[in-house]
């Protein structure tokens, strides 16, 4: 049975305590962060941090993230926490920032998917503080979604994925950045960017200077993934997703001739940017770069309901978010990319 708190208006400490106790019981409860929603089970209980690897369907060599709400907790995590480290949480937690670190023996492997590192955030989002305080626990949260579909911005993405097969699902409403958020591995020097995400690249490196970005974040092979949730597909609708790269105006030639080509075949089109081009269906991104992230994962569920065969999206400039949005669309896509110019 899956309990829904509907914390969407108020957050209800007596029913989060409710749900705190799932946790400490080894039970998943998925909540609400800034990024987009967690499937949460208290870190260091193997068994708990086990099943949410089969509830979805996750590869097992495919890390969580450890979720806590004090600083004071990295050091129970991680056995060496470098100057890096404070700067970065101090100026960015809680916040969309994961940062990896050299792992303590206490946190299990299925949790670190066997690495010697883990990675640990404080996300900003007052129930999911409240419910790792409350726990006493930390809190290891992959994003609550079926492997390989797109992540989930509101509860109801959770509960089309997860309900009746989890404890627990907390609505604390739509999430606010609607990506996940950015991971920076620091056992290494320079530091390196594994995923970008919620926070800009850009931020971090006013703070801790050169960063090298991982080339599996363009999307190309790599052998021995230093973080393998970059080797699996991701956010894919079913829909054949293809991403229009280039010049604005060009890029809104480009997907205008691809609508009415694949509508001449009989193919059901869904546009997902700044316009509709006459598809069969349409989701509006939004004006700025924040909105777009914001509904991307959104747009990418919507289009799977619609049951379109072919998703075309209007790609973004890579800066600030961008690299985020443009990343996630290129995973969305396998790499199907069509540039115009
Ligand atoms: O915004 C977010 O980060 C969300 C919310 C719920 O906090 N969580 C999330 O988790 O996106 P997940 O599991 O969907 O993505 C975790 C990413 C994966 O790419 C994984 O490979 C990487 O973080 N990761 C986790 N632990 C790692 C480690 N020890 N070393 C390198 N990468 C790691
Ligand atoms: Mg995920």
């Amino acid at each position: 049975m899956t309990i829904v708190i509907n914390m969407r208006d108020r957050i209800d400490e007596r029913k989060l305590r409710v749900a705190a106790r799932l946790i400490r019981e080894g039970k998943l409860v998925a909540f609400p962060t800034e990024t987009v929603y967690g499937l949460g089970a208290d870190a260091l209980n193997e068994k708990a941090a086990r099943r949410i690897f089969e509830a979805k369907g996750r590869p097992a060599d495919n890390p969580l993230i450890v979720h806590i709400a004090e600083f004071s907790q990295v050091y129970e995590l991680a056995r060496e926490v470098p100057e890096e480290a404070k700067m970065l949480a101090k100026k960015f937690w809680p916040g969309p920032l994961t940062i990896v670190l050299p792992r303590r023996e206490i946190v299990p492997d299925v949790t670190t998917g066997g690495l010697d590192t883990v990675a640990i955030r404080m996300p900003a989002n007052e129930i999911a503080l409240k419910l790792i305080k409350l726990s006493g626990r930390p809190i290891a949260a992959p994003s609550a979604n079926i492997s390989g579909k797109p992540s989930p911005t509101t509860a109801e993405h959770v509960a089309d994925d997860f309900y009746g097969k989890i404890e627990c699902i907390i609505d604390g409403g739509e999430t606010k950045i609607g990506v996940e958020s950015t991971v920076i591995d620091l056992t290494e020097w320079p530091p390196v960017l594994l995923r970008p995400g919620g926070l800009p690249l850009e931020e971090i490196e006013k703070v801790i200077g050169e960063v090298r970005i991982h080339p599996a974040v363009f999307g190309k092979k790599v052998d021995v993934a230093k973080s393998p949730g970059m080797k699996y597909k991701h956010y894919a609708p079913d829909a054949e997703v293809i991403v229009v790269e280039g010049p604005k105006e060009k890029v809104k030639r480009k997907i205008a001739e691809l609508v009415k080509e694949f509508k001449e075949k009989g193919k059901r089109v869904g546009v997902i940017g700044s316009e509709s081009y006459n598809a069969d269906e349409f989701f509006y991104l939004g004006e700025t770069v924040e909105e777009v992230a914001r509904n991307l994962f959104k747009a990418l569920r919507y289009m799977d309901k619609a049951k379109v065969d072919i998703v075309l999206a209007e790609g973004v400039e890579e800066k600030g978010l961008g690299l985020a949005v443009m990343n996630r669309l290129r995973k969305a896509a396998g790499y199907k990319i069509i540039k115009a110019d």
